[in-house]
């Protein structure tokens, strides 16, 4: 068995915040979302896994990720030249996936349920494909199944003006060769790409073995700033422990589970988990509250956030009001002149520089 995560793409909706880095990379509690994905086939004992890069964000996934040896893994990155759809994808990763079953991981998206029993499921039944559904108040916006009162897939229609149902695809996919096959029948969809949707299609037309289960637990596809956001906010719920490997003040009050990185240093702050602050931080008179992850070197001075995102070298200084909600890009730079509003609800996109006047 093997694993094939798709981190290629356009990433056009996280703009700006993606506008110069790739969307798989954005941290999810101050790690890269991609990562998960890994973590996923690692712990259901697959290890052999390729990655689809484009020629963008390709070089930076591959320096931030390695070779896999971090996660227990042989990592092979595949460059697919142009976003031409996710079955495309699958074809350009051919001479890597040769004729082994794979798995499918969508590097955007985050679940919360191993793949243990999907994995076993999709081996006892010999199925051709297992797709996972997740009942979404919003099906429009994904690949829709029809499914009989049985549970057997009958139809699926990608981004559906008129649903059938409302159990959108989760973006995690379990295939055996057949698949290849299919895919080579179909053509580009009204939007240009090659759907992996009409080539499972193929596969239910042609009376092969389809079939799905339902998530039990949550599923992120954190393309968007508010999913994101709730990531983040999941994730660090599940964060047990409080850690500081930086430098904690005594005029400084840090309570519930708080992780603080190497290098940090917290003055004169009130910290109210859950909060991950990385590494080589400044903070310093500041409210962070919970649900907020603070990246690598980020400078936070006279500034008052919670369940929000800071990025990487980011810096905050002298900001009266309180930010929520907010994504804050790398580099990104906010300062102000005066006082007032009560709240501000930003998202900011990589390199910015935002000054609030009167
Ligand atoms: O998130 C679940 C949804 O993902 C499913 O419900 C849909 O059926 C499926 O088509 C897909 O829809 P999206 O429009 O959200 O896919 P997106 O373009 O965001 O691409 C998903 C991931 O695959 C993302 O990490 C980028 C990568 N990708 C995408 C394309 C089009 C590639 O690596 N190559 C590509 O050509």
């Amino acid at each position: 068995m093997k694993g094939l995560i798709l981190s290629g793409g356009k990433g056009t909706r996280l703009r700006p915040l993606t506008h110069t880095g790739a969307k798989q990379l954005v941290p999810v509690a101050n790690k890269p979302i991609l990562w998960y994905g890994i973590e996923s086939l690692v712990a259901a004992g697959i290890t052999d896994i390729g990655i689809i890069i484009n020629p963008e964000t390709g070089a930076e996934i591959q320096d931030k990720t390695g070779d896999g040896g971090q996660f227990g893994a042989k990592i092979t990155y595949i460059l697919q030249t142009e976003p031409a759809g996710l079955a495309h994808a699958v074809k350009v990763a051919q001479p890597f996936l040769q004729d082994a079953p794979f798995v499918m991981y969508l590097g955007d998206n985050l679940i919360q349920d191993s793949l243990d029993s999907f994995l076993q499921r999709f081996q006892e039944n010999r199925s051709d494909a297992l797709i996972m559904l997740k009942s979404v108040a919003n099906p429009s916006a994904f690949g829709v199944a029809k499914v009989m009162d049985d549970g057997q897939v009958v139809g699926l229609v990608e981004k559906p003006t008129v649903p059938p149902s409302n159990l959108a695809l989760v973006g995690v996919y379990f295939f055996a060769p057949t698949i290849h096959k299919a895919i080579a029948t179909i053509a580009p969809s009204p939007r240009g790409e090659l759907e992996i949707t009409d080539a499972i299609q193929v596969l239910i037309d042609g009376g092969q073995r389809v079939d799905a289960c339902q998530l039990a637990g949550w599923w992120l596809d954190t393309g968007k700033k508010d999913d994101l956001l709730a990531a983040n906010s999941i994730i660090l719920d599940d964060l047990t422990l409080a850690t500081n490997g930086g430098h904690v003040d005594e005029h400084s009050r840090v309570t519930g589970r708080v992780s603080i990185g190497a290098g940090s240093r917290i003055i004169h702050c009130t910290i109210r988990g859950p909060v991950v602050i990385g590494n080589d931080c400044h903070l310093e008179h500041c409210y962070i509250g919970p649900y907020s992850s603070i990246a690598d070197r980020v400078t936070l001075v006279e500034a008052d956030l919670e369940h929000s995102v800071v990025l990487a070298d980011a810096k905050v200084v002298g900001v009266h009001h309180r930010i929520v909600d907010s994504l804050i890009g790398q580099r990104a730079h906010l300062t102000e002149a005066l006082r007032r509003p009560k709240a501000l609800r930003f998202m900011i996109g990589d390199d910015s520089q935002v000054e609030l006047t009167p």
